[in-house]
């Protein structure tokens, strides 16, 4: 597949602006490793969220300038790193959207999260990013035949920022990469065979450390090419992806518990025994995975947890818990959070366009 288009170039440069809100996703089997141009080392399938989003909106021009040409505003605020970031990756895509070079841009962008909350964005920001630029492509070139083709560039494009947005391109359970006739270029989503129960899963982040990252996905990805663990790791994410779409299908979540946790703690073992080594988990992280077992347990309620590369819990469970766990989270987990820090988002239907 080759999005390459000499021909996407404007005859008469418009101005104008568009906005996306686009959501935050929560892996359930992790994307932990990448080749080439960001190419997964395995496949992975997460849950769209539906409160954590970002709000993007791009103001366009004719541009003045031979380089890169943006301004950055993340809530409100010029934001360097940003800019830079964004700089790259317009680059990075300059042979899809040749028009990128004819434009100066000032993004917009916020997210309904608090940006102190140590929650990845880039997922949203770049999901939201890819869907602003396939909409210009829209808008002014009438490329796209359907919206299967727009959201299957869009997702092509998000990969290309960030590898975890392909995936936040749509609502719902979606894939990453070869499995189920997917694609390692692009997500799709997982629509057939999804129990209910899954359909409108709870997902509450119990914020333990607001602090950003200690190591950059980037980085982190990279550690597993000289990480002793890989193939075994690989090998065993792809059986897992498998097992747990069948799982999902059957709506057994004994077994979608056993297999999404042992994804989290996974991950983290793949960090702390990658060189340099990282332990990204926080004593109240361990504290909340041991009350959340004892809770399983003694009430047999269906809670577990899953974690990104950081020590925020993401506590999954079924809407008919609803009550009960929050009031489980209010006396039992608040305790060991920032501030009294959760966010409770369940899963949502992807990204929307803004009505400027
Ligand atoms: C642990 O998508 O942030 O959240 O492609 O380098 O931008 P880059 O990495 P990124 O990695 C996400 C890693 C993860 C697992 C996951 O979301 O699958």
């Amino acid at each position: 597949m080759n999005y390459n288009n000499p021909n996407l170039i404007f005859n008469d440069i418009p101005s104008g602006k568009i906005g996306w809100s686009s959501p935050s996703n929560i892996a359930l089997i992790k994307y932990w490793g990448k080749k080439d141009l960001q190419i997964p080392t395995n496949a992975s399938l997460s849950f769209t969220l539906n409160n954590c989003q970002t709000e993007t909106i791009i103001e366009f021009s004719p541009t003045y300038n031979d380089g890169c040409s943006i301004e950055f505003f993340l809530e409100g605020i010029p934001n360097k790193r940003f800019a830079e970031k964004t700089c790259l990756f317009f680059n990075r895509i300059a042979s899809i959207f040749p028009f990128i070079k004819q434009l100066d841009f000032k993004i917009y962008s916020k997210n309904t999260f608090p940006h102190s909350a140590g929650i990845a964005s880039s997922a949203s920001g770049m999901s939201a990013i890819a869907l602003i630029l396939c909409d210009i492509e829209n808008q002014y070139f009438n490329t796209f035949s359907n919206e299967e083709e727009f959201y299957k560039k869009a997702s092509y494009i998000a990969r290309l920022g960030s590898g975890s947005a392909c995936r936040s391109i749509y609502g719902g359970l979606v894939s990453w990469g070869e499995i189920n006739k997917g694609s390692n270029l692009y997500g799709s989503p997982v629509i057939d065979g999804v129990s209910d129960v899954f359909k409108n899963y709870h997902d509450s982040i119990l914020i333990v450390d607001s602090e950003e990252k200690k190591v950059s996905s980037t980085v982190g990805h990279g550690l597993m090419n000289s990480n002793p663990f890989k193939n075994g790791r690989y090998n065993q994410a792809s059986a897992n992806i498998s097992k747990l779409i069948d799982i999902i299908g059957k709506g057994d979540l004994n077994n979608f518990i056993n297999i999404v946790e042992s994804e989290a703690l996974t991950l983290h073992a793949m960090m702390m025994t990658s060189l340099p080594y990282y332990l990204l988990m926080k004593p109240n992280t361990i504290s909340i995975i041991e009350r959340i077992w004892q809770f399983r347990n003694e009430k047999e309620i269906p809670v577990c947890f899953t974690l990104d590369a950081g020590p925020n819990i993401h506590l999954l469970y079924p809407h008919s818990y609803d009550d009960k766990v929050k009031i489980f989270i209010k006396n039992e987990l608040l305790q060991f959070t920032s501030n009294n820090t959760v966010i409770h988002d369940r899963v949502g239907n992807g990204p929307q366009k803004l009505n400027l």
